[in-house]
Order: C-alpha cells, then sequence, then structure tokens
C-alpha cells in the first residue's frame, strides 16, 4: 500500500484528496520509483482545474519526481534496484509515494545532485534548455524578453542566459523578485503589476526591441509581447498562468511586423530515449558546474500530504523558483 495525492472533480485546490493505492507492479518496460522528492509545475495546475482536462477520473497528478529505483519490469535494460533517478513526463501521478515509469522517460541521475535539486530542476530545466538552445538559438551578447523570471522555469533562464552571456529581460510582479531574478542572473527586470512592458523594454533597449519573446503567463501579456518584437521576430508562447491566449486574429501579426509564432511542449522536444538523454545531460552539466544552482526556499518544501496548500502558494504568486512535495 502506498499513498498519493488524487482528485475526483476538475476545481479548486480543495479537490485534491490523500488516498492508499495499492501500486501495480511495473509492466515489462516500466521502472518502480520510490519517490524522494516530487516536482510542483504550475502545469499540475491546468490539470486539475481542468484547463487540460484528465482522460478519466479519478486522477492521480503530477509527471515529475526524483527517487530510487525499487523493482523493474521483465524488459527493463537501462535501470536496475537501488538506482538514483529522475523523470519528468511520466504518465500522471508523480504526487505519489511510488510510480511506475517507462525506463525510456528515466535518466540516473549524478552523485551530485541531490534527489531534491533533480526533482526541482528536471521538467523546468529542460524546458530552458530546449526554449534556449533549440526553438530559438540564443546566441552570447543577445537582449531577449522572458515573462515570470522569479519563478521555477524562469529563475533557471536567468542563470542559463547569463553562462550564454545573454541579456536576459525578465518580468516580475514585484521588487522582491526583481532582486531574486537579477541575483540569478537577469540582465535587467520589469515589474509588470507597476510598469508598461512594451514601453520599458524598449528604453531597456535604445528602441531596438527584441528578436523573441518567451511568454508562459499567457492571456494577460499576449499583446504586449508581440509589442516588444522587432519585425520577423519569434513569439514563444509557452504557458497560461494567467489563462490561455485564444481568438487570435493573424492580421495583428502581419501588423505587428510579419512576426511568428510558436506553441511549444516539452513534449515535442523530447520525445525518445536519445533527446532526453542529450538535453539532460546538457542541464546536469550545467547544475554539476555551478552555473546553474538549484536551492528551494524550506517553505517551499511541502508534505505531499499538504498539497493543497503548495497549489494555493502557487497559484497567489507567493512563490519563487521552484517548490517541491516531499513524501
Ligand atoms: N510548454 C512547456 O513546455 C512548459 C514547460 C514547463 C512550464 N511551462 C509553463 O511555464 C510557466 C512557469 O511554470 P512554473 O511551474 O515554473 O511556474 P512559476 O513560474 O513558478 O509560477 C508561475 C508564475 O507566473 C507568474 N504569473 C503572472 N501572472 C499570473 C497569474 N495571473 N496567475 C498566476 N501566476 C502568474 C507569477 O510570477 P510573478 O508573481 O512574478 O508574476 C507566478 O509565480 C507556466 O505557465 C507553465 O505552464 C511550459
Amino acid at each position: 500500500m502506498a499513498k498519493r495525492i488524487q482528485f475526483s472533480q476538475h476545481g479548486g485546490p480543495d479537490v485534491l484528496e490523500w488516498v492508499d493505492v495499492e501500486p501495480g507492479d511495473p509492466t515489462d518496460f516500466e521502472v518502480q520509483v520510490e519517490n524522494k522528492a516530487i516536482g510542483i509545475n504550475y502545469i499540475d495546475t491546468y490539470v486539475r482545474s481542468g484547463l487540460y482536462p484528465s482522460a478519466s477520473l479519478p486522477s492521480g497528478l503530477g509527471t515529475e519526481a526524483a527517487g530510487k529505483v525499487i523493482k523493474v519490469g521483465a524488459a527493463v535494460s537501462h535501470f536496475k534496484p537501488g538506482d538514483r533517478v529522475v523523470y519528468a513526463q511520466a504518465p500522471i501521478g508523480a504526487y505519489s509515494e511510488i510510480h511506475n515509469v517507462p525506463q525510456d522517460r528515466l535518466a540516473h541521475l549524478p552523485d551530485a545532485i541531490s534527489f531534491e535539486q533533480g526533482a526541482a530542476s528536471f521538467l523546468k530545466g529542460l524546458t530552458v534548455h530546449y526554449l534556449l538552445r533549440q526553438t530559438y538559438h540564443v546566441a552570447p551578447g543577445e537582449t531577449f524578453l522572458f515573462h515570470a523570471a522569479a519563478g521555477g522555469v524562469g529563475l533557471i533562464a536567468c542563470q542559463w542566459a547569463k553562462a550564454l552571456g545573454a541579456h536576459l529581460i525578465g518580468t516580475v510582479g514585484s521588487a522582491e523578485k526583481a532582486a531574486i531574478a537579477q541575483r540569478a542572473g537577469a540582465w535587467a527586470t520589469i515589474n509588470y503589476r507597476e510598469e508598461n512592458i512594451a514601453e520599458r523594454l524598449s528604453a531597456l533597449t535604445d528602441g531596438k526591441k527584441v528578436r523573441v519573446v518567451y511568454d508562459s503567463v499567457g492571456k494577460d501579456t499576449w499583446e504586449a509581447s508581440l509589442d516588444c518584437l522587432q519585425p520577423r521576430g519569434l513569439m514563444v508562447s509557452f504557458g497560461n498562468a494567467s489563462g490561455p491566449v485564444t481568438g487570435i486574429d493573424l492580421a495583428q501579426l502581419n501588423k505587428k511586423g510579419s512576426l511568428y509564432v510558436t506553441r511549444p511542449s516539452l513534449f515535442g522536444y523530447i520525445t525518445n530515449r536519445a533527446e532526453l538523454e542529450l538535453a539532460s545531460n546538457e542541464l546536469f552539466s550545467m547544475i554539476a558546474s555551478g552555473a546553474i544552482k538549484i536551492d528551494v526556499a524550506e517553505k517551499q518544501k511541502f508534505a505531499l500530504r499538504d498539497a493543497q496548500q503548495a497549489h494555493i502558494a502557487l497559484e497567489n504568486r507567493t512563490t519563487q523558483g521552484s517548490s517541491l512535495l516531499i513524501p
């Protein structure tokens, strides 16, 4: 018997329930992991609320954790009991003491990286990897806009940009978050609760604006993000923290300068074991070299049974960097 978080209807944090489950044995290509730390991601709130509806109810939640292998399926070749592992793309249900994960979705966690660092950085770090290295190749010296820069994905992006020698302009919701983003490596910040994003970005870039904007806030920042782009610039819309962007008028992209738009996801960039190994090795070496530091504030380490409180904190915008659930 194990414990997990599940929900039987979509809704606010109060639909999350703490229940007993009987974890089945792993199937032939699966690995059974005893989770030691579980990553909390904004996407988990979309699944819980029904913005991204679940295939069936009741449903588990979460796709990311780090832990120890306790059992392997008959055809598993890459992992054995006792191995330290991390995963970001498991079938839904990682908010659990024990989870079965297909071996192609797992990576070995290097000894130098703790379970907490692994769970706090894997999904978010792989996301920053594809955003800055693949969706658009950010060059040394390049200036670009990245929204929610003091969040979980955001703080990793600040550090990665600095390591690349690029100038990340980050939006943030408070002066405290501005200081946190700047300490992590943001070149400049814009407090979008007080400042006009496009005007401030124009001033920071001497009117040149930027070639790429990374926008995970969605509805509230869509229009301003387009206004920050140079002609033929790229809008990377990769999240909906303020609500989804809907009803786009393509003529708007024409009027604002023949702009490009993409709506990427991690699953579109990491589709097989080779891609996972390539990206995770690059992420792990950034962490091992100290270029990216992953420190989770103690008040953002929640007991697994307190997932409701963790979701309230995330959606109230009171968190900075990553948050964890500890089984
Ligand atoms: N497409 C992908 O592959 C992918 C992968 C991972 C994550 N994401 C997206 O990346 C974003 C960041 O994820 P995360 O897990 O690291 O979360 P997070 O950034 O730690 O939390 C979201 C942040 O968004 C900001 N925000 C702005 N308007 C908001 C609103 N109306 N309600 C709530 N928050 C608002 C808040 O920062 P301020 O207080 O500073 O405004 C908040 O802290 C999410 O949108 C997520 O869906 C996408």
